[in-house]
C-alpha cells in the first residue's frame, strides 16, 4: 500500500529484461552503442523531430538542470511556477549548473503558470540594465507538480508569450507520458508544435530503473547540451544501460500503456475520495497523483495499517483531534492495481 511516489513503484519487467539482454558482451561506452542509436532513432521518431539531439541521463534533477544550463546565461532569470520541482526539490542544482542563473517564480492556479502572471514577471525583470538578472528561459512542468496537465492552448499561450521576448521554453517532463495521454494528443504536439524547445522526458517514474532523455528540437544546441553533460559528470560510461531502458520503454508503446495504468488507477481513487465523507480533493487530478484533505483520523487509520504516502506538511503529527483536515499527496505507480486502492480506500473510509 505504498502511494507515496511513482519512485516507490517497480521498473517494469520489459525493463528488466532488456537490462537482462544488453549484458551480453561488448558495447562502446559513453552513449556509442548501438542500442542508444536505436533508442534515439525511436525517440525522433515519436516526437517527428528527426534532427533533434536526444541524451540520456540518470536522474530527472541532471535533465532539467543541464537543460536550463543549455538555455539560460548565468546572469539571467528562469521564470517557472512557484511550485516547480526545480525551485523545491533540486536542491539548487538548476542555480549550481547554469552558474548563478535566477529561479523567477510565477503564479498560476493549480500548479500551473497563468499567462498574464508570466508576463508581468517578464516584464518586471531585466529593466534595471546591468543591476539585474535579464531574462531568461521559461520552464513549465507537465503534468505539474499538483497532478494537473496543461492543455495544448494553455502551453501554447505561455510559449507565445516566450517567443514574444526572444525566450526559449523548457518542459520538465518527469510525467511526460501520464501527460500525453491525459491529453491524448502526440508528443510534438505536446512539445515543438507548441513552441516548446528543449524536453526533460522522464522514464524513470513510469517504469523505467533510472533513465530521463532529454531532447533538443535545435540541432545547434546539441553539442553545448553534450559538453556540459560531460562537464556535470552525467555522462555514464556504460551508457548502453540507460540506451537499453529507453529502448524497452518506447517499444510498443510500452510507456504510453503503463501511463495509462497509472492515470486509471488514480481515477478510480478520486473517485473513491469523492464519496468518503470528509475528504475533499484539492485539485482536479489529471494524471496519476492526487492531492486531498482527509481527517487526521482517516489518515491515522490508513497509516497504522501501513499505507505510505506523504502528509502536507510532511512533519503533521498523526496524534490530535481526529476530525482535523490534514492535506496529503496520493501518487500511484504503474503497479497498481485495483485491489490496492481498494485497500486504502477502505481504510481510509
Ligand atoms: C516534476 C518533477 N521533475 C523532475 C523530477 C526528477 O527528480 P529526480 O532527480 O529525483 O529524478 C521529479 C521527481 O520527483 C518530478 O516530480
Amino acid at each position: 500500500m505504498n502511494f507515496a511516489s511513482d519512485n516507490a513503484g517497480p521498473m517494469h519487467p520489459k525493463v528488466l529484461e532488456a537490462l537482462i539482454a544488453a549484458n551480453d558482451g561488448t558495447q562502446m561506452p559513453y552513449g556509442n552503442d548501438t542500442i542508444m542509436q536505436d533508442a534515439r532513432a525511436h525517440l525522433r521518431d515519436v516526437f517527428e523531430a528527426p534532427e533533434a539531439g536526444v541524451y540520456m541521463v540518470s536522474t530527472g534533477t541532471a535533465a532539467n538542470a543541464l537543460a536550463l544550463a543549455t538555455y539560460a546565461k548565468p546572469w539571467d532569470a528562469i521564470f517557472c511556477h512557484r511550485t516547480a520541482h526545480i525551485e523545491e526539490d533540486e536542491c539548487g542544482a538548476p542555480e549550481f549548473f547554469t552558474n548563478g542563473a535566477k529561479l523567477t517564480l510565477v503564479d498560476g492556479a493549480d500548479g500551473k503558470m497563468s499567462p498574464e502572471a508570466l508576463r508581468d514577471s517578464i516584464l518586471a525583470t531585466g529593466d534595471k540594465g546591468v543591476h539585474g538578472v535579464q531574462r531568461g528561459p521559461i520552464s513549465l512542468t507537465q503534468a505539474t507538480e499538483l497532478g494537473t496537465v496543461y492543455t495544448l492552448n494553455e502551453l501554447k499561450a505561455l510559449t507565445d508569450i516566450a517567443k514574444e521576448f526572444g525566450l526559449a521554453t523548457h518542459l520538465d517532463g518527469a510525467r511526460f507520458a501520464n501527460a500525453q495521454v491525459a491529453l491524448g494528443c502526440s508528443a510534438a504536439d505536446m512539445t515543438w508544435k507548441a513552441g516548446i524547445d528543449v524536453v526533460s522526458f522522464g522514464g524513470t517514474k513510469n517504469g523505467c530503473m533510472m533513465t530521463e532523455a532529454v531532447v533538443i528540437f535545435d540541432p545547434e544546441k546539441a553539442w553545448e547540451f553534450e559538453l556540459r553533460r560531460k562537464r556535470g559528470a552525467h555522462l555514464l560510461s556504460k551508457h548502453r544501460y540507460l540506451s537499453t531502458q529507453l529502448q524497452a520503454y518506447l517499444a510498443d508503446d510500452l510507456w504510453l500503456t503503463l501511463a495509462e495504468q497509472s492515470n486509471t488507477a488514480c481515477a478510480k481513487l478520486a473517485r473513491g475520495l469523492r464519496q468518503i465523507e470528509g475528504a475533499k480533493l484539492l485539485h482536479e487530478p489529471d494524471v496519476n497523483m492526487i492531492f486531498a484533505e482527509l481527517p487526521r483520523g482517516a489518515h491515522k487509520r490508513a497509516m497504522q495499517a501501513g499505507a505510505k504516502y506523504y502528509l502536507s506538511p510532511f512533519d503533521t503529527p498523526l496524534d490530535g483531534p481526529e476530525d482535523d483536515l490534514i492535506a496529503c499527496r496520493l501518487v500511484c505507480d504503474w503497479s497498481k492495481k485495483d485491489e490496492d486502492i481498494d485497500q486504502l480506500l477502505a481504510l481510509l473510509r
